[in-house]
C-alpha cells in the first residue's frame, strides 16, 4: 500500500479527460493535478521548450512527494517522455505509450490520429501503434491550435468554428480511415460535435484504456492507496478563476486551484 498521492498534469482543463475517469476508477487515491495555464498551448512549441515545461512540472511533483505521474498529455508524452523517464523515481504513466498497447492490438487495418501538430510531427502514434502491430496503416494530422482554445474558452459550439474543425477532420477521413483516435486530452470534449459531422462515432479516446492500465499496474505493483486523506488538489501557472470556470462542466472544483511560479 502507498499513500502518496498520484500527480496528473496537462496545459490547461484537458487532462481532466483523464483524471476524471481515474479519479471513478480510483476513487480511494490522493490526487493532486496540475493545469499548467501559463505556458498553454503546448502543441505548437519547440522540443526544447517542451523539455524545459515538462522538466519542471515533475520537479513540482517531486517535492510534493508523488508516487506516479500521469502525463495526461499527448503533446509532452509524444515529445519530452523518452528523455526523462529515467530522471525520476517514481512512475511515469504516458498516454501514448501505454494507450497505444491496446489500440494497436484492436483489429483495426487503418486508423487515423487527430492531435496537436507537435504530436503530429513527433510520430509518436505511428511509432507506437507500429511496435504492437506492424501492419497497422496510421494517418496522422495535427490540428490547429484552435481546437484546444475552443474547448478552453467553451466556444466549440459556435457556428463560426465548423470549418476549422470540419477543415482538419476531413484531412484523416479522406484516407477512409476506420477509427479515429483523439490524440489530445482537449478532444474528447469535441466528440459529440465531430460525431455530428461523420454521422457516426467512431472515435477513440485513449483514455479509457490509459486509465485501465494505471490502476491494474497499480494494484500488481502493491501501490494502491489504502484511504483517501483528502479531495483532489489542484494547481495552475496562472490565471486561477478562468482554469475554474473552464473546468466547471468537466469537473467541479469546490476552490480555486493554488496557483504556483516556478
Ligand atoms: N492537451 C494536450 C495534449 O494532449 C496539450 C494541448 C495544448 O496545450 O496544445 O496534447
Amino acid at each position: 500500500m502507498d499513500n502518496r498521492p498520484i500527480g496528473v498534469y496537462d496545459s490547461g482543463i484537458g487532462g481532466l479527460t483523464v483524471f476524471s475517469k481515474l479519479v471513478k476508477l480510483l476513487p480511494d487515491e490522493n490526487y493532486l493535478y496540475f493545469g499548467d495555464t501559463e505556458n498553454i498551448p503546448y502543441g505548437t512549441k519547440s522540443r526544447e521548450e517542451l523539455l524545459t515545461i515538462t522538466h519542471k512540472i515533475m520537479n513540482f511533483f517531486k517535492e510534493q512527494n508523488v508516487k506516479a505521474v500521469v502525463m495526461a498529455c499527448n503533446t509532452t508524452s509524444a515529445v519530452a517522455y523518452d528523455s526523462l523517464k529515467e530522471d525520476y523515481d517514481f512512475t511515469l504513466y504516458p498516454v501514448i505509450q501505454t494507450a497505444c498497447k491496446v489500440i494497436a492490438n484492436m483489429g483495426i487495418k487503418k486508423i487515423g490520429t487527430l492531435s496537436t501538430e507537435a504530436t503530429a510531427n513527433s510520430h509518436a502514434y505511428k511509432n507506437q501503434l507500429k511496435k504492437y502491430n506492424p501492419n497497422i496503416e496510421v494517418i496522422e494530422h495535427g490540428c490547429s491550435g484552435k481546437w484546444v482554445e475552443m474547448v478552453e474558452n467553451h466556444s466549440q459550439n459556435d457556428k463560426a468554428n465548423e470549418p476549422v474543425l470540419k477543415q482538419h477532420l476531413n484531412v484523416v477521413l479522406e484516407n477512409n480511415v476506420e477509427k479515429i483516435i483523439l490524440g489530445c486530452t482537449h478532444y474528447p470534449y469535441l466528440r459529440n460535435i465531430l460525431t455530428n459531422f461523420t454521422g457516426k462515432d467512431i472515435f477513440i479516446d485513449p483514455a479509457e484504456y490509459f486509465v485501465k492500465y494505471i490502476a491494474n499496474d497499480l494494484k500488481n505493483n502493491n501501490k494502491l492507496a489504502s484511504n483517501k486523506s483528502y479531495e483532489p488538489k489542484f494547481f495552475v501557472s496562472s490565471n486561477p478563476e478562468k482554469f475554474k470556470n473552464s473546468s466547471e462542466i468537466f469537473y467541479k472544483l469546490e476552490e480555486l486551484p493554488t496557483l504556483i511560479r516556478r
